[in-house]
């Protein structure tokens, strides 16, 4: 069991569980407890001032979600033949996913389709899956390999762990953040299952060039699959709204897969995703079925076993209640308050954006440790995404940021950040250092990290020692 850490913040305001309560409490003190705890919480982003994770942020949508998450928590989407409105939420929200993402464009050589994930995680990881069997069922591959920008997110490697594929990093252009679209040609082998490209990616916000990508995976007849699990339900609305966003969806012919998150800008409630597919066959290879299971012939679509029909039921909502001109009306807002942003930022001259983004971006500088930024950043109550190689903050907007009074405040904060920065406090920055003490080597370095990112998983899932 671990120590009490800064995770287990409620450890003295609340007795702590280590074993099942002999008797139940009243539900309206369960209640009153989970509303303290969620209304302080929720104190820290209603500000505006964090980024990403809140997409929609509107209280009143949020309460509109349980509603119809309510109705439906308690069925299990994986029964049918009980509940046939899951049926119609899934297909819908299928539907309402692929003509979002230009799916008939696809038609009628291929019949498009799509996957409900539990995220964006288990979409990526059904993608590498369905991949995988693709290779080994259609073209003999027992040694498959998928071809990723290094900017792609982490979950393409988890997928190739768990699924025993080889990951081949394709470097990206410093300066634009894009990948090396010639690296990928090179390396693309019989091996190959498929390439990888973000629209966007998470670290950057940068859309990778799909056309080339498209135009290799039909050339060497290969799958392509594009993350747009960030930006695949903002992006389309982008693009509409007269934003320049490079083509990245099924009207690029070597499209094989598209994985976009309705737990982001889809504004559902967290616990979904879409894998939308060009065509059936390969959706397909993520069918697990047994025919002579002790427990009566087993059909699932996917990795999930049970799913919350809730989860279902408030996707689907979340989509019919804004509609095209719901989600048209949210981006033109986010698009706008990320721009102003973006504007402030390039009016610092120790500051710079990295590549040529739009809704999310990362700037670092040149001139000082940037987590000197951060730093006093946070005491203003902000909270950006740190990264490395090389060192920036990511800012990805989201409806908190386009209240009013948001852009003035950074604006605020940024001019008196960076005169801090110049000057700091400390020399080296509280956030974004190397933890572990005074580690001698790379090596030592790594494993102190590694003890340090364990432990910290230890203790968001166990209670502290007493
Ligand atoms: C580009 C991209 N891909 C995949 C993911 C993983 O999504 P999830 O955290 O929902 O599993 C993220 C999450 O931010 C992302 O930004």
């Amino acid at each position: 069991m671990p120590k009490k850490s800064p995770h287990h913040r409620y450890a003295d305001r609340y007795p702590v569980l280590r074993k099942m309560p002999d008797t139940g409490r009243p539900r309206n003190e369960v209640l009153d407890e989970l509303q303290e705890m969620a209304t302080e919480e929720d104190s820290f982003w209603q500000t505006g001032r964090c980024s990403g994770t809140m997409y929609c942020g509107d209280m009143p949508h949020y309460g509109f979600l349980k509603e119809a998450f309510g109705l439906y928590g308690h069925v299990n989407a994986l029964q049918r033949d009980m509940c046939p409105s899951q049926t119609r939420f899934e297909g819908e929200i299928i539907a309402m996913t692929l003509d979002m993402l230009n799916a008939d464009a696809a038609r009628p050589d291929s019949q498009p389709c799509g996957s409900v994930t539990s995220g964006g995680t288990e979409s990526i990881l059904s993608a590498v899956l369905a991949y995988r069997e693709w290779g080994r069922n259609e073209r003999g591959i027992t040694d498959p390999e998928i071809i990723l920008p290094e900017t792609a997110h982490v979950a393409f490697e988890k997928g190739a762990h768990l699924f025993g594929l080889k990951v081949i990093q394709a470097p990206v252009d410093p300066k634009t953040t894009l990948v090396d679209v010639d690296f990928v040609r090179d390396h693309i082998s019989p091996r190959t299952v498929a390439l990888v490209g973000s629209a966007c990616n998470y670290g950057y916000g940068t859309i990778d060039s799909i056309t080339d990508l498209s135009d290799l995976a039909l050339e060497h007849d290969t799958g392509l699959h594009v993350d747009a699990c960030l930006g695949g339900f903002i992006l389309p609305w982008g693009e509409a709204l007269g934003y320049e966003i490079p083509r990245f969806d099924f009207r690029l012919p070597g499209v094989t897969t598209i994985s976009a998150d309705s737990h982001k800008y889809g504004y559902a409630p967290k616990g979904s995703s879409v894998l939308a597919f060009r065509d059936r066959g390969l959706r397909e290879q993520l069918y697990f079925m047994r025919q002579e299971w002790s427990g009566g012939k087993y059909l699932s679509p996917g990795i999930a076993g049970s799913r919350s029909g809730g989860i279902l039921a408030a996707t689907w909502a979340a989509m019919v209640s804004l509609g095209r001109d719901g989600y048209l009306r949210y981006a033109r807002k986010i698009f706008e308050t990320s721009f102003a942003m973006q504007d402030l930022v390039k009016s610092h001259a120790p500051l710079r954006i990295l590549g040529d983004p739009t809704f999310c971006f990362s700037f670092l500088s040149d001139e000082f440790d940037i987590y000197h930024l951060n730093d006093f950043m946070r005491q203003r109550g902000w909270r950006f995404n740190g990264q490395q190689h090389p060192n920036a903050l990511h800012m990805c907007v989201t409806r908190p940021q386009t209240q009013p009074g948001v852009v003035e405040a950074f604006a605020q904060d940024l001019e008196a950040g960076v005169s801090y920065a110049r000057n700091p406090a400390s020399e080296t920055p509280r956030t974004g250092g190397i933890y572990g003490g005074q580690p001698k080597g790379v090596a030592e370095v790594q494993e102190a990290v590694r003890t340090i990112m364990v432990n910290m998983l230890d203790a968001c899932q166990d209670v502290p020692t007493e």
